[in-house]
C-alpha cells in the first residue's frame, strides 16, 4: 500500500504523547523513526525504527534526519523549568532540528507548541492565533522562540510547519480547567494527521484543542488545515464538578495557563 511519506521521524517519542504518535504515524509513513533521550520500546520491524538521541547534540538530530521526509517534534522539556534546562532541550533542540531539516531538505515540520505561549490570558478572554503572545514561563517562551524559529525557516529556506499550540492532551480532563483545555488522543492523531497531509501551510499555528463546550480559543486561522474535532470533554463534565472546585485565588485560576502561571523562581 502506497503511503505519503516514506520515512516520518518522531522526536519525544517516549512521552505521553510520543508514545500514542509512534502507533499512529505508522499510517502515514512507510518507516517512523523514533527518537528520545529516554528509555523507548524496542522496535518492533524494519517499519519502526528506534534511534536514542539527545536534542541538544546538533551533529546527532543532523544524523537522526538522514532519509527523513517529514518530522513531528514533541522532544523538549514539557513543564516549568529552569531556564538552562530548557534552553538545551527546547531551544537548542529546535535549531538543531530546522538545521537538519535545512540539510537534508526536508520540507515539513509538526511542532508540538503549547497553549502556555498565551497562558497570561484570562480564561474569559476568546483568542485567535492573531493575539500578541503572553509566555507564561520559560517553558512558554520556549515554545513562543519555536514558533518564531518556525516562521523563518518558512521564509528563508521555505520548511512549511503546522505549529500545534496543544492544550491537555491526556486520555481525560483531569481537572476544571482541562473542560476548556483538553485535546482527545483521537483529535491529537487526526490533528496530526491534517499537519502532515494539507497542502501549503506555509506555518500555521493551530490551537489543539477537542470539540469542548467552553472554549478559550478560535482556530479561524487555520480552517485550511481541515482539522474537525470529534470529542469534546463534556463526557467527563459530571466527574470533574465532582471535585473540589479551586480557590479563586488559588494562582492561575483565572489564567489560561494556570499553575504554570505561579511556577519558579527557581533560586
Ligand atoms: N501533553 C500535553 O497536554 C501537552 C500540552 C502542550 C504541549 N505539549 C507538548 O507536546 C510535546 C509532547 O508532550 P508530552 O506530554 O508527551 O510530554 P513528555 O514529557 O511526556 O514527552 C517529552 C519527551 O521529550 C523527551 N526529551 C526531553 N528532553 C530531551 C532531549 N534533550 N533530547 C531528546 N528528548 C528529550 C523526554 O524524554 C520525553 O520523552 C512536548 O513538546 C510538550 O511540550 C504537550
Amino acid at each position: 500500500m502506497s503511503k505519503p511519506f516514506n520515512r516520518i521521524l518522531l522526536t519525544g517519542a517516549a512521552g505521553g504523547l510520543g508514545q500514542i504518535l509512534r502507533e499512529a504515524l505508522q499510517a502515514h509513513a512507510h518507516i517512523v523513526r523514533s527518537s528520545d533521550i529516554g528509555a523507548m520500546t524496542p522496535s518492533r520491524g524494519e517499519h519502526d525504527e528506534v534511534m536514542p538521541c539527545n536534542l541538544a547534540d546538533k551533529a546527532g538530530v543532523a544524523a537522526l534526519c538522514k532519509d527523513v521526509d517529514a518530522i513531528v517534534h514533541l522532544g523538549g522539556v514539557s513543564v516549568e523549568r529552569p531556564f538552562e534546562e530548557i534552553l538545551q532541550a527546547n531551544i537548542c533542540g529546535m535549531f538543531h532540528v530546522y538545521e537538519a531539516a535545512r540539510q537534508h531538505g526536508i520540507k515539513r515540520v509538526v511542532f508540538a507548541s503549547s497553549n502556555h505561549v498565551t497562558g497570561f490570558y484570562p480564561q474569559d478572554v476568546e483568542l485567535d492565533v492573531h493575539a500578541l503572545r503572553r509566555p507564561d514561563g520559560y517553558y512558554g517562551l520556549s515554545k513562543a522562540y519555536g514558533e518564531d524559529m518556525a516562521t523563518f525557516y518558512f521564509h528563508r529556506y521555505g520548511i512549511e510547519t503546522v505549529s500545534l499550540r496543544i492544550g491537555s492532551s491526556f486520555p481525560e480532563p483531569r481537572n476544571r480547567r482541562m473542560l476548556s483545555t483538553w485535546l482527545s488522543y483521537g483529535d491529537l492523531e487526526h490533528l496530526v494527521a491534517r499537519a502532515l497531509l494539507a497542502d501549503k501551510v506555509e506555518h500555521t499555528v493551530v490551537y489543539g484543542v477537542s470539540a469542548n463546550r467552553d472554549l478559550w480559543w478560535s482556530n479561524r486561522h487555520a480552517a485550511h488545515l481541515g482539522y474537525a474535532p470529534q470529542d469534546s470533554s463534556e463526557l467527563f463534565r459530571a466527574k470533574i464538578e465532582r471535585l473540589p472546585a479551586p480557590a479563586t485565588d488559588e494562582p492561575g485560576s483565572q489564567l489560561q495557563g494556570g499553575p504554570f502561571t505561579a511556577a519558579g523562581p527557581f533560586d
